[in-house]
C-alpha cells in the first residue's frame, strides 16, 4: 500500500504540499500517497478517527488546526510544546506524536544558501510575532546567534515571543521605527508577517533605506516569489532569500520524521520556484 500521508486544514484546496511530498516520494524511491483532508476544527476528533482507520503514517497539520491539535495527541515533542503548535504528526504504534518542524526547516532552508551567515556574531532583526515567526525565533535561539531583535506592530505579541529565549541571547521589543533607524546594525533581516503578499503585492512593512549590502534579507512570503521587500533590498545591493524554501525544508523534515528517510532536496528549491513563477 505505501506511505499514506496527508495534510489537514482549511482552506488547504490549492496546498504545494502534495506536490512537494511526491517529489520527495520519488527521490526516496517510496510508494505512497499525500492527500489532502480538508475540514473545519469542529470536525478533528471525526477526521483524527478516519486517518487511523485509513493507517496513516503521519500527517501535517495548517490553519485553523495547528493550535487546537495539541489536545488530541498523546505525545508532543518539548518545542512543539513550547511554541503552542503543531505542524507535523506521526502515528505509531496507535500512538500521536506532534512536532514542529517549520522553525527547523527555515534554519535549514538559510544555511543551505548562506553557509557561515549564523554565528555567535550574527544579529537579526525579525519582523513579526505570528506563529511563523515564533517557530524561527525559537530556531534561531537555538543557532545560538548574538542578537535577535522583534519588531512587530502590535508590541504585546513582540513580547511574548521573548518567552521562547535561550539565556545567552540578547533579544530586544523595538518598533517598526527603530528598526529601520538602525538596520545598518543586523546581518539578517527576516520578514514573517504576511505583508505583501498576494494580492497587496505593493506593500513592505519597514523601508530599506539604511540597510548593509552585506546583509541578508529574508522572507518568508512566497506569493509572489518577489516581493517588494525583497525587490527593495535586491536593488539596494543586499543579499536575499526567498520564502519558498522554507515551505520544502519544513516539508522535509516531515518526511524525515515519517519515514527515517533523510533526503537532499537542495535542487528541488529551483524546481518548486519554477513553478510558482
Ligand atoms: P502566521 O502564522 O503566518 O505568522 P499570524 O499568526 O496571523 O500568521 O501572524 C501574522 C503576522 O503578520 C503578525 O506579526 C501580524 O502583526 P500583528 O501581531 O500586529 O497583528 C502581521 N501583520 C498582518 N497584517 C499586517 C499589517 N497590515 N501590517 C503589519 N503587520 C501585519
Amino acid at each position: 500500500m505505501g506511505y499514506q500521508l496527508g495534510l489537514i486544514g482549511h482552506p488547504i484546496s490549492h496546498s504545494l504540499s502534495p506536490w512537494i511530498h511526491q517529489q520527495f516520494l520519488d527521490l526516496a524511491e517510496l510508494d505512497g500517497e499525500y492527500k489532502l483532508y480538508e475540514g473545519s476544527p469542529d470536525r478533528l476528533p471525526q477526521l483524527l478517527e478516519e486517518l487511523k482507520a485509513k493507517k496513516i503514517n503521519g500527517f501535517n497539520v495548517t490553519v485553523p488546526y495547528k493550535q487546537v491539535i495539541v489536545d488530541y495527541l498523546d505525545e508532543i515533542d518539548p518545542d512543539a510544546e513550547l511554541l503552542g503548535a503543531v505542524n507535523t504528526v506521526v502515528y505509531s504504534n496507535g500512538k500521536w506524536k506532534g512536532y514542529s518542524t517549520d522553525g527547523e526547516g527555515y534554519v535549514r532552508s538559510l544555511i543551505e544558501t548562506f553557509p557561515n551567515l549564523l554565528t555567535n556574531q550574527t544579529s537579526v532583526l525579525l519582523l513579526g510575532a505570528g506563529g511563523a515567526a515564533r517557530g524561527i525565533y525559537r530556531a534561531l535561539n537555538g543557532q545560538g546567534v548574538a542578537k535577535v531583535d522583534i519588531a512587530n506592530r502590535s508590541k504585546d505579541k513582540a513580547e511574548q515571543l521573548l518567552s521562547l529565549r535561550i539565556d545567552e541571547v540578547d533579544s530586544n521589543v523595538i518598533s517598526y521605527q527603530q528598526a529601520e533607524e538602525q538596520l545598518a546594525e543586523y546581518d539578517l533581516i527576516i520578514q514573517t508577517t504576511s505583508v505583501g503578499m498576494k494580492p497587496n503585492v505593493e506593500e513592505q512593512v519597514i523601508q530599506l533605506d539604511n540597510i548593509r549590502q552585506d546583509a541578508v534579507v529574508s522572507d518568508i512570503v512566497y506569493q509572489p516569489i518577489m516581493t517588494q521587500f525583497l525587490r527593495d533590498a535586491s536593488m539596494r545591493g543586499a543579499n536575499i532569500h526567498h520564502g519558498h524554501a522554507m515551505l520544502l525544508y519544513q516539508g522535509e523534515l516531515a518526511f524525515e520524521k515519517w519515514t527515517n528517510k533523510k533526503l537532499d532536496v537542495t535542487h528541488l528549491v529551483q524546481k518548486l520556484e519554477n513553478k510558482l513563477r
